[in-house]
């Protein structure tokens, strides 16, 4: 019988673990549940005898990854695989997979939940602003870029993208304008919202020089990843821009400073919670759960990284 592990620190809720045991064993096969857990020597172990593994911001490093002697699949129910060691999962002949999109509202939900919140000034006394009739640049429109593009039209924002991987045409189905260059669009935009992936290529990539193009009223809004901003020149931005404000959904490694310093312009989420809804959970998981069955039925690889 297939073991298939679902190992998650920060845990499903529990409807969409029990759908996701549901399809699991509907297909005949049997669910491990490993959450909550604080050693990784626990997933080390957990790891061992299973077909399948199913995780959220888990990291399936080179060791997890040899550890699993049946290991076949690892499934990252959510959009970013960033978390997941490519090389050594293709090296053992592991698949890995995403589930991309089934996240995306959740996160985008929680962008405007930021962009709000940091717009009237934390919710404390004073005199705030509002969002509509501002400018909301999408670095990246991928799934949660076109999420957020949808609420910001509510809003009434004038919606700029920038993503050098899509046809003009994806653009003006939106409905949203596209432009050109990175520069531009930190030109243009007094919001920017992140949604590119954490890679070899962007890690860093959100600096001074670029952060420094923003007009007046910067905001700067990160749901995607800590590791793409180039914390030094955050902190600079911070200093040399006294209108600046950044809200994040991941503690930057230099959050005591921001706080210490510019409380007033600074939000973190204390765990990253973009995906924490129920119907992300569910989504996501239940997406994931299926895709392994498929994979072990029908040999589908509909969603794999590592071609
Ligand atoms: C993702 O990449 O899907 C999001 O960052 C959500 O991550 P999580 O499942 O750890 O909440």
């Amino acid at each position: 019988m297939k073991k298939i592990l679902v190992a998650t620190e920060k845990p499903f809720a529990k409807v969409a673990v029990d759908g996701i045991r549901k399809i699991v064993e509907n297909a005949g096969y049997q669910l491990v549940l490993l959450e909550k857990y604080t050693d990784k020597a626990d997933l080390l172990k957990a790891v061992a005898d299973v077909d399948a593994l199913i995780i959220r911001s888990d990291k399936a490093s080179s060791d997890v990854i040899e550890a699993g002697k049946n290991l076949k699949i690892i499934v990252r129910a959510g959009a970013g695989y960033d978390n997941i060691d490519l090389v050594a999962a293709t090296q053992k002949g592991i698949v890995a997979m995403n589930t991309p999109g089934q996240n995306s509202n959740a996160v985008a939900e929680l962008a405007f939940g930021m962009m709000t919140y940091i717009a009237r000034n934390q919710f404390q006394a004073g005199t705030g602003g509002e969002l509509r009739g501002k400018k909301i640049g999408l670095h990246a429109f991928g799934n949660v870029g076109r999420y957020v593009a949808e609420i910001a039209k509510g809003f009434g924002m004038e919606i700029f993208a920038f993503d050098p991987f899509l046809p003009k045409e994806a653009f003006e189905k939106a409905g949203i304008k596209q432009l050109e260059s990175v520069e531009e669009l930190y030109k243009t935009c007094q919001y920017v919202s992140l949604h590119i992936p954490a890679n070899e290529k962007t890690k860093k990539s959100i600096n001074f020089e670029l952060l420094s193009k923003m007009p007046s009223g910067a905001v700067l809004v990160n749901t995607a990843r800590a590791e793409v901003i180039d914390e030094e020149g955050l902190v600079k931005m911070f200093e040399e821009r006294k209108d600046f404000k950044y809200v994040s959904d991941i503690e930057p490694v230099c959050k005591d400073v921001l706080k210490e310093k510019f409380a007033a312009r600074y939000f973190a989420t204390p765990k990253k919670m973009g995906a924490e809804t129920e119907e992300a959970n569910i989504n996501a998981g239940l997406a994931a759960a299926t895709q392994i069955v498929n994979f072990f039925e029908k040999g589908d690889k509909t969603f794999q990284v590592n071609k």
